[in-house]
């Protein structure tokens, strides 16, 4: 270690000096979890405890992988709970998410840990998708933005582990669907994020526990090594997804997956004989033995020598950062005027709130999955309002009694209804209170008892908590109560929490007020009341369309055995099939009023950026995130394609021009015999927008390729 950072050595030849010291024995143990099969029923609860270790050589001072879940923060102790990955997708704010990133490595740190696997990228093929809290929305090229700034915040401190390699977008049916998808949008749709995280410096990819075209991932050599290190380049090491995600020890080895996580289950039961036997060669496992070990080498000499004490856990600046951070993604859907002004923010004259709702008043951090988080104290909606607004009175209640909340309603200026999803929702499934019941099957009875308990694990998920959804609307009582409060009081604003879109059509038009305020984090509550009171402004926008109806989105079907993943999904079925959305992808209005204006745009190979004069063009400070389509226009409904965003704040009535990166990606087409990008054949335009847009009448030229001459840039 010494020696490489000191630069006298680089990290292959300290790999494989390391190597050359090791027994056959040790040698084997990097390529599996340390922990013993019988801990099997106990990783939920250990989890929560300790990092999981694998390939620990004390001999040789090798500390191993310490892996810890970290998605909305460290998943080990009391620690930040950070808003869940899609509120913080909704901030459109990369440099935010990278501190987001290097507070999550530091407390990863802290734990002991030092490897995160906090990034997840896979892409929200249907809101229905039980984590989709977990990721970053519908964009590739948002996704891509957000999972990179993050992997760059997290990589300060630990090795950042990007999720789950590939097309992981449904819950029920996770460790046996089957997606069958073309090479088009394979390459083009559900790729290039993982591609821009990997690019960004990751260290570790983990493979999924789908089939993709027929092959369980961890033994799909046509993605672990032929697209991610041959194509891509990748260089780091690939974990497989936990037990039930390591399907055969040999064939996964010579795919590309390096590591079975986290136990000593199938290649510490199959690879020492087939060494022995010469099925399987020393050099492939000293390939998979390398790459871990020069990660880990380069990370561990690259980084900050001192680590962190525990008063960096939850300290006041990452309880400000969680704080900010869920402001930012709080997304306003509506603020129609009822009086004068619009509702929002409250009157400061206000003097009686009625505060309505069964999570009004509740920590509701999101699933309690891997990626939950405990932390020391949550900030409740009503507490943060609370603490915002002492002199005003507050009343309260569940809502369960309809009549009794409408009355109380009735006698407040404004009522405030806060709905939406809990853990019982959505969420990953399986986990079910302490004893993950499916994966018991592994250590049980092998192929026998596997697929019974399996089914067994669904059955009991779908009935105790999470999974995937089951219905895009509310739950039945929520509306209800919407309706009811609404008619008792026309100042009602609806707070809805959860981790995608929940439909709104029927009940939208009975309110002013609707804001989208996910799994908001520790801070969740204070966040919150700064918006309501307009200490601070709404900056969330749509990381996803939101439909007025689910028929206008792809099929879901949560029981699926196999699926097709197309280049369909989200806002650009909607444009495709000409449905308006609710509110479109990107949407999210302000306090105050901006306009956008598209000044040049030379999109070529010299300047992949846009220039948009930006003005502020109401009273307020205020923040505005521009973002550029492209979209072919010769076809009768153009598909609009997000190339690049920029957040940018504005005082009221001032002007700036926002240099905006564009990735061309979206408007290239990868032939798959010579995996090579070039021009896709269309009238290509350009258009700045505050939200994907519904017109392109305004849109500036970009560039005409024909069919014959696609292929040119
Ligand atoms: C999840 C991963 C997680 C792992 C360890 C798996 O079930 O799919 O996202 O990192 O468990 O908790």
């Amino acid at each position: 270690m010494r020696a490489v950072r000191a630069g006298e050595l680089d990290a292959d030849d300290a790999a494989e000096s390391l190597t050359a010291q090791m027994t056959g024995g040790e040698v084997l143990g990097l390529l599996d979890g340390d922990s013993p099969r019988w801990l099997l029923p106990f990783i939920p609860l250990l989890l929560g405890r300790r990092p999981f270790v694998a390939g620990e050589v004390p001999r040789l001072g090798i500390p191993g992988i310490r892996f810890s879940d970290g998605g909305r923060g460290v998943v080990i102790g009391a620690c930040t709970a950070f808003p869940v990955t899609m509120a913080r997708a909704a901030t459109w704010n990369p440099a935010l998410e990278e501190r987001v990133g290097v507070a999550i490595g530091l407390e990863t740190r802290a734990r002991g840990a030092n490897y995160s696997a906090s990034v997840c990228v896979n892409l929200l093929r249907h809101p229905g998708w039980g984590r989709a809290q977990e990721c970053y929305g519908e964009d590739p090229v948002l996704t891509g933005g957000m999972g990179s700034a993050l992997t760059r915040g997290v990589r300060v401190n630990v090795m950042a582990c990007v999720k789950h390699f590939a097309l992981n977008s449904m819950e029920n049916e996770r460790f046996e669907v089957d997606v069958t998808v073309d090479e088009h949008a394979l390459h083009e749709v559900y790729l290039p994020h993982f591609k821009a995280v990997v690019d960004a410096g990751a260290d570790s990819v983990m493979s999924a526990y789908n089939r993709v075209r027929g092959e369980y991932m961890d033994v799909n050599r046509a993605l672990l090594t032929d697209v991610l290190r041959n194509e891509w380049g990748f260089t780091g090491f690939v974990t497989s997804d936990w037990v039930f995600g390591t399907h055969d020890a040999i064939l996964s080895l010579r795919a590309g997956m390096d590591v079975e996580m986290p136990l000593r289950l199938l290649r510490a039961r199959d690879l020492p004989a087939a060494v022995r036997s010469g099925q399987v060669a020393d050099s492939t496992l000293l390939l998979s033995a390398r790459r871990i070990l020069r990660s880990s080498v380069m990370h561990a000499a690259t980084r900050e020598q001192a680590s962190p004490g525990t008063a960096v856990i939850a300290s006041p600046a990452n309880r400000a950062l969680a704080r900010q951070v869920a402001a930012e993604s709080i997304v306003l859907l509506k603020n129609d005027a009822t009086d004068t002004a619009p509702l929002l923010p409250l009157a400061p004259a206000t003097r009686h709130l009625a505060v309505i709702g069964r999570l009004a008043s509740r920590a509701n951090l999101g699933d309690h999955g891997s990626s939950r988080v405990r932390p020391p104290s949550t900030v409740s909606p009503l507490q943060g309002l609370r603490e915002a607004l002492p002199l005003v009175r507050m009343t309260t209640s569940s809502g369960r009694n309809l009549r009794a909340a409408a009355t109380m309603a009735a006698k407040a200026e404004t009522a405030i209804v806060v709905v939406g999803l809990d853990q019982h929702d959505e969420g990953e499934s399986v986990v079910t209170g302490g004893v993950d019941v499916g994966v018991l099957g592994r250590s049980v009875g092998w192929a026998l008892l596997r697929k019974p308990l399996v089914g067994l694990a669904h059955i009991v998920s779908h009935f105790v908590r999470g999974g995937d959804r089951r219905s895009l609307e509310l739950r039945p009582s929520d509306a209800r109560l919407i309706r009811k409060v609404a008619a008792a009081n026309p100042h009602t604003i609806v707070v809805l929490i959860g981790g995608s879109a929940i439909l709104t059509e029927g009940w939208r038009y009975s309110v002013p007020a609707i804001l989208l305020a996910w799994y908001g984090g520790m801070e969740g509550g204070h966040a919150l009341a700064s918006v309501l009171t307009g200490a601070v402004e709404p900056g969330g926008r749509l990381p996803f369309a939101l439909p007025t109806t689910a028929a206008h989105l792809p099929p879901f079907d949560s029981s699926a055995k196999s699926v097709v993943y197309d280049d369909k999904w989200g806002q650009r079925l909607l444009d495709a099939d000409g449905h308006t959305a609710a509110f479109p992808f990107g949407f999210g209005l302000s306090y105050t009023t901006m306009e956008h204006a598209l000044l040049h745009h030379r999109f070529d190979d010299a300047d992949r950026s846009a220039h948009v004069r930006v003005t502020n063009t109401g009273s307020r400070l205020g923040s505005t995130v521009v973002q550029i389509y492209a979209a072919d226009v010769s076809v009768r409904r153009p598909v609009a394609q997000l190339l690049g965003f920029t957040k940018v704040a504005l005082q009221p009535g001032a002007e700036m021009t926002v240099q905006v990166t564009l990735d061309a990606g979206p408007t290239l087409q990868r032939d798959p015999a010579t995996r090579q990008w070039s021009s896709r054949a269309g009238d290509w335009a350009l258009l700045a927008a505050q939200h994907s847009p519904v017109s392109w009448a305004d849109a500036v030229p970009l560039r005409r390729v024909e069919g014959s001459q696609a292929g040119r840039i």
